[in-house]
């Protein structure tokens, strides 16, 4: 059986091993996918044991995602892009392969929930480091603007310029949003503390969708203060988790496997 890896630290929380097991059945694969605790200054060891002892690839996960960019010999150029890589391939002629399946994960999930971004208009509310992997993939959906607002705006305006040849893309800060879109994520922390970004409620069209990349055992504050101000749906970051799982499986086994079965399988267990 082909085996695979997370590797993060912490690790216990990550539910990778489940998500990959779960998308194996659907596809009939063989393959087994397990979690691994990496030790700060034995990462790079740990890799190569497992590259030794036969492993096909592996995720990583906080805090090595830079340094999973640097062991590779091939990358992406989304992960050109991210400086960063959460996915690991390693071929038969020793090449490793780097990628980040973030922003297709979160571009999947939209997809699988019937939302087109041909078209749209964006806003996306914060510029770390959730933000940056997100926007290629968003930009490549060809959306008719994307807008960046970050509560310190120089952050925007740099990833503005970073990936202003991908798209039609324009940084704000938020006391300048005076306009409603088609779509808003909310890629900053807030949720987390149970917190909103101070952007006005006018941001969302009369039936716009939205995204908070955050999930819980309920709806985030993002999700509720959205359909208090009319959006049509609302998601929560649990199907971004599973669809940058699903990218990653592809680039491994070639095969696309079903999102939302997934999510909801795992909504029921959080
Ligand atoms: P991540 O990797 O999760 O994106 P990060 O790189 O630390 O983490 O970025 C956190 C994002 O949440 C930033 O956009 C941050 O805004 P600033 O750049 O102004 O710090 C945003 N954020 C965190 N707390 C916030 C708050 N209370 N209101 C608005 N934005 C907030």
């Amino acid at each position: 059986m082909d085996q695979y890896k997370v590797y993060g630290n912490p690790i216990k929380q990550s539910k990778s091993p489940l998500i990959h097991t779960e998308f194996a059945k659907q596809t009939d694969q063989a393959i087994e996918y397990t979690s691994q605790l990496s030790e700060l200054d034995t990462f790079e060891q740990d890799i190569a044991h497992f590259i030794k002892a036969g492993g096909k690839g592996c995720n990583v996960t906080m805090p090595f995602k830079e340094r999973a960019f640097n062991l590779a010999n091939k990358v992406s150029e989304r992960a050109q892009l991210a400086q960063a890589a959460n996915t690991l391939s390693f071929l038969e002629d020793g090449t490793i392969e780097a990628d980040t399946t973030d922003g297709p994960g979160l571009v999947n999930d939209l997809l699988a929930n019937g939302i087109c971004l041909k078209g749209m208009s964006i806003l996306l509310v914060g510029a770390g480091g959730a933000a940056s992997g997100v926007i290629q993939p968003l930009l490549q959906s060809q959306p008719r603007m994307l807008v960046i607002a970050n509560r310190t705006v120089s952050k925007a305006t740099e990833l503005a310029q970073r990936f202003g040849h991908f798209g039609n893309i324009e940084a704000k800060a938020f006391n300048e949003l005076d306009e409603s879109y088609d779509l808003v994520i909310n890629s900053t922390s807030t949720s987390l503390t149970n917190e909103l970004p101070a952007v006005p409620s006018k941001i969302f069209k009369q039936n716009a969708y939205a995204y908070d990349m955050v999930y819980g055992d309920k709806p985030t504050l993002f999700v509720e203060w959205a359909y208090q101000n009319g959006v049509k749906l609302a998601l929560d970051g649990l199907g971004m988790l599973v669809g940058q799982a699903a990218e990653s499986f592809y680039i491994w086994r070639n095969v696309k496997p079903d999102l939302l079965a997934v999510v909801e399988k795992l909504r029921g267990e959080l």
